[in-house]
């Protein structure tokens, strides 16, 4: 029996496009594959060209066999019956007409939620909105909703993204608009909360009193995979840091909200971005570091990019729950494994800079969360050894688990903002990290170069070194494969 969701028309602009092929089409595959699409359900396929919805269905089936998924025919056959493809040029106010009409008759027996996929590159970004309001196709109707999907980058810099959120509020309420964060959607982020608050062992230590710092690495071992223009408009600390690690980083320091409702969750974590402290363009030099790998010149074409594919930043929360805390993120390509961990590094008196005593939340993969801590030798000795406590999803939870498009497009659906960021969190977000994108780019220096499969420029160890922390590596993954769950 299908799950109950209202009947939905979902609008995909950039169909063809990458994200769409690697992430969101198989995404509804697996959906459909466990009846979780709603009764009533189209997707309307935009294509600039002429529509060629075979090939992709091809490119889904592609996808899906090289994420080693099962492969059922039916299924695919089933997911292509709610594909309606529509030529148009999303550039071009007038073909919005022709999106409206298709609409209008996909609505003639019954009225369905309308959702607008932005999967398409974000220079386009803004005519795509401002189309759909010219057509009316931003009004909800009458019982049913309108709401707007959108993916990063928002923006490329403070200024840009408040040009962006500008221009989205002309057009959409703040309630009808969906800010993809991938890394919300992942399973083990969202049990962050669950975590600190569920368990008083947990809740009872989260606090510089017992805390000495945190240390947040998001580590790919692949290259920018061809992603080149993108890739040269970002840098590491556009791509990864504003947003996924900014998220965690709330995730972890935040308040417990009033009410796990996405008001309740949004309103703290806005409050802890808000309370972390600026950093000064004087600063800016102590706290952050950058590097790029070997080999990365020669892959964009272009000897003097100054484009990091590694940075690494020190915060500092100004509360009194964690003042004087060093967090310590860091995220590059190229390094010696691909993982995300979140380490709590707690204060040990007599062995400081150790990392003998702390908890790991492994994002990804090998889900889960250990503890390290020091246990005596057996025999006739006094000798302490760091022994570890290992909780793995894949040994508690039987039965895989929803990968975050397939969470974020069901939520979307269903109209729950909870894992979407807001627009204030996203300005929060970048108001941070602007001081030292302009610092950057104000320096004649360049990044430090790293090798590639090493664990980044020898900057990232002198910033951690600087507050007496040093970085705990996560371990190398066996399959290599099975870690690059294909970047969006
Ligand atoms: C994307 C970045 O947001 O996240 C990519 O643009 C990165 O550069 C990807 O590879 C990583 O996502 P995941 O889910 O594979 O860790």
């Amino acid at each position: 029996m299908r799950h109950t969701l209202p009947p939905t028309v979902l609008t995909i602009f950039g169909i063809t496009g990458n994200l769409s092929q690697r992430k969101l089409m198989p995404a509804l595959y697996e959906l459909e594959r466990q009846k979780r699409l709603p009764e009533d359900f189209r997707i309307v396929a935009v294509f600039h060209g002429v529509p060629d919805v075979e090939s992709v269905m091809q490119q889904t089936e592609l996808q899906i066999l090289r994420d080693h998924r099962d492969f059922d025919p039916d299924i695919l056959a089933s997911l292509r019956r709610f594909l309606v493809p529509v030529q148009m040029d999303s550039t071009n106010p007038d073909d919005f007409k022709t999106l409206r009409d298709c609409l209008k008759q996909l609505d003639e027996k019954v009225k369905h939620n309308r959702l607008f996929y932005l999967a398409i590159p974000p220079d386009i970004f803004t005519k795509v909105i401002q189309n759909l309001s010219s057509v009316g196709l931003n009004r909800p109707d009458l019982g049913v909703d309108v709401r707007v999907l959108v993916e990063k980058p928002f923006g490329n810099n403070l200024a840009s993204s408040q040009e962006l959120i500008k221009d989205l509020s002309k057009n959409f309420e703040e309630r009808q608009v969906f800010r993809i964060d991938h890394y919300l959607a992942k399973e083990t982020a969202q049990n962050i909360l669950a975590f600190r608050f569920e368990n008083p062992l947990v809740e009872g230590i989260w606090s510089r009193q017992f805390i000495d710092h945190i240390q947040i690495t998001m580590a790919e071992s692949i290259g920018i995979q061809g992603r080149v223009n993108f890739y040269e408009h970002m840098g590491a600390l556009r791509d990864i840091i504003q947003n996924h690690l900014m998220q965690l980083v709330s995730l972890i320091l935040m308040e417990r909200p009033d009410s796990l409702s996405a008001h309740g969750i949004h309103k703290e974590k806005l409050r802890l971005l808000q309370s972390i402290e600026r950093i000064k363009p004087q600063h800016v030099d102590e706290v952050a570091a950058r590097g790029q790998y070997v080999g990365y010149r020669d892959e964009v074409a272009k000897e003097d990019t100054r484009t990091e594919t590694f940075a690494a930043l020190k915060l500092e929360v100004a509360n009194t729950r964690w003042g004087g805390v060093p967090i310590l993120l860091r995220t590059g390509k190229g390094l010696a494994t691909t993982a995300t961990e979140i380490c709590v590094v707690f204060k040990d008196r007599l062995r400081a800079g150790s990392n003998d005593n702390l908890l790991v939340i492994r994002i990804q993969p090998n889900e889960g969360i250990f503890l390290k801590l020091l246990a005596k030798r057996p025999g006739f000795t006094d000798r302490l050894q760091p022994v570890n406590m290992n909780f793995l999803y894949q040994d508690s939870f039987s039965g895989t688990q929803p990968d975050s498009y397939q969470r974020v497009l069901i939520d979307a659906m269903r109209g729950d903002q909870s894992l979407f960021a807001s627009s204030e969190e996203v300005t929060a977000s970048w108001e941070l990290l602007q001081p030292v994108l302009d610092a950057w780019m104000a320096s004649d220096g360049s990044p430090e170069l790293y090798e590639k499969g090493s664990w980044g420029p020898k900057a990232a160890e002198q910033l951690a070194a600087n507050y007496g922390c040093v970085w705990f590596n996560p371990e190398p993954v066996a399959d290599e494969e099975a870690a690059h769950p294909v970047s969006n």
